[in-house]
């Protein structure tokens, strides 16, 4: 999958995966997390998503990563922020408040980027990406965080009904992408076919989201 995809999407409007609130999920299990108020949150991924929002009004900084440009700048002027702008490596660096949204690519984002990175959270991230892509980004996130705690949400279903993404990530290949690292425990499963149309158009007859925490020591 190259950017160009995710620009076309973004260009397009073409962005049914973005929430116009903020995941109930985040709200539910966040807090048990016991996170303190002053950990950095890695924020994979992370479009312009509310949930970035919601992070940084319970005291967190939030470094949020993202390819493209126009989500950066619509998440800033949606949100009637005003930006400082600045070039950190191959990024392009968009800060207000205890909000940094670093445009480019994840897999340039080096250990020093996520320096104080202790949270994460990733929601639609991992299931946006084909597999061989899922394996490296796997890799890189435990190398960059090989201590912290958060959440991942996850998508599965029968990956021949439709194409992604988003994509199915099963139980099995979640603890083997990140169970060597972290400890990973899934904490809810929901039925969510009834609220997912584009699935059921497609013929999808499974559609199960699944909400796991992380955890590293
Ligand atoms: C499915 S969307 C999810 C966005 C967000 N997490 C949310 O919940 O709304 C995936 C996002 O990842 C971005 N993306 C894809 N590949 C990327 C990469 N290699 N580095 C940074 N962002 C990337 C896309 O532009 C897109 O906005």
């Amino acid at each position: 999958m190259r950017p160009e995809f995710w620009h076309k999407k973004w260009e397009s409007n073409q962005i049914g995966f973005h929430q116009p609130e903020v995941n109930p999920y985040l709200q539910r299990h966040w807090p048990d997390l016991a996170i303190p108020a002053q950990a950095r949150v890695l924020v994979p991924l992370c479009g312009k998503s509310l949930d970035l929002l919601w992070l940084a009004g319970r005291g967190h900084r939030v470094l949020g990563v993202e390819l493209s440009e126009k989500a950066v700048e619509d998440f800033f002027r949606e949100q009637q922020l005003q930006p400082q702008v600045s070039e950190q490596g191959d990024f392009k660096v968009y800060r207000a408040d205890a909000i940094e949204l670093w445009c480019g690519d994840f897999f340039s984002l080096t250990a020093a980027d996520v320096a104080g990175c202790t949270a994460l959270y990733d929601r639609a991230a991992v299931i946006a990406l084909p597999q061989a892509m899922r394996e490296r980004y796997a890799a890189h996130l435990q190398g960059l965080l090989p201590t912290c705690r958060g959440l991942l949400v996850t998508l599965d279903y029968d990956q021949s009904q439709m194409a992604g993404p988003p994509f199915s990530v099963d139980d099995a290949e979640v603890q083997r992408l990140l169970g060597s690292t972290w400890r990973v425990e899934m904490l809810e499963e929901q039925d969510v076919l009834g609220d997912s149309w584009k699935f059921v158009q497609a013929g999808v007859t499974r559609l199960e989201e699944r909400v796991y925490r992380i955890c590293g020591e």
